[in-house]
């Protein structure tokens, strides 16, 4: 069975293709997880899970959305929900957003103390900020997914020393994503997980479209090719990952 640890399914890019996007996953995929980045689409994420079996929730305020410091009782509410299982996206931007970047960091943490007293794991987003957001998530221990990683593979490493896992998108279908393919070759299977991101980063050979969870295939494709293994041996590793992950949390998955 396959996963799809982080996906904008509330997007407007979906409105359209929504209900045959979700048809199409059904009886393919254990669990979509679909992502909020702010009250909003935290609430949107909550209302689409509500209507599927295999759809879940993660809400939480992502950085590009922050510009000031706020009130964060509303992900602890909301989080009350049976089909909330995780806590994100949230982390560091600093390619969008140089300038709120304190704000971005006590935003982050608090977030992830909110994660550990509900005891649910944490979706990272990390941008042009990749040493801090190591450093939070090194002093602020917790656990949760480095969301469509791109950092490096010495960095990767350090980040499966303290138990986090490594989300691989559609970027490690593409010719010259170079340094993604590496970490997939590099890091041990125990510590990867599969997303789409979508709309956005919609692997090869359909890069350029709106993505869909279905496409994953391509992704289990590559890791396979790159692992030297079977597509049936990576799923199924991938999908005990999410189960160490995300499993036992609100919900008995
Ligand atoms: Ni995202």
């Amino acid at each position: 069975m396959l996963v799809d640890t982080h996906i904008h399914l509330a997007d407007d890019a979906y409105l359209d293709i929504l209900d045959e996007v979700i048809e199409e996953a059904r009886g393919r995929f254990k669990s979509i997880i679909v992502s909020g980045v702010d009250y909003k689409t935290s609430l949107d994420a909550i209302r689409l899970a509500e209507r599927y079996d295999f759809l879940y929730a993660s809400i939480g305020l992502h950085p590009q959305e922050v510009t000031k410091l706020e009130n964060l009782a509303w992900i602890k509410e909301l989080a009350k929900h049976e089909k909330v299982i995780a806590i994100g996206e949230i982390g560091l931007d600093y390619y969008w957003d140089e300038q709120y970047k304190d704000f971005q960091k006590e935003l982050f943490i608090k977030q992830i103390k909110i994660a550990n007293e509900l005891d649910l794991p944490v979706v990272v987003h990390s941008r042009s900020a990749h040493q801090d957001t190591f450093d939070i998530l090194k002093t602020h221990k917790t656990k949760g997914v480095l969301h469509c990683y791109s950092g490096s593979v010495e960095l990767a490493r350090e980040y499966t020393k303290l138990g986090y896992y490594i989300g691989i998108g559609g970027v490690v279908t593409f010719k010259n994503a170079k340094t993604i393919k590496e970490v997939v070759s590099d890091i041990d299977l125990k510590y990867l997980l599969t997303e789409t991101d979508g709309p956005y980063l919609t692997p090869h050979p359909y890069r350029g479209k709106v993505n869909r969870p279905i496409y994953i295939e391509y992704v289990i494709s590559e890791i396979a090719k790159l692992k030297n293994k079977t597509k049936n041996e990576i799923e199924e590793k991938i999908y005990n990952n999410y189960l160490e992950l995300f499993g036992g949390t609100n919900e008995e998955i």
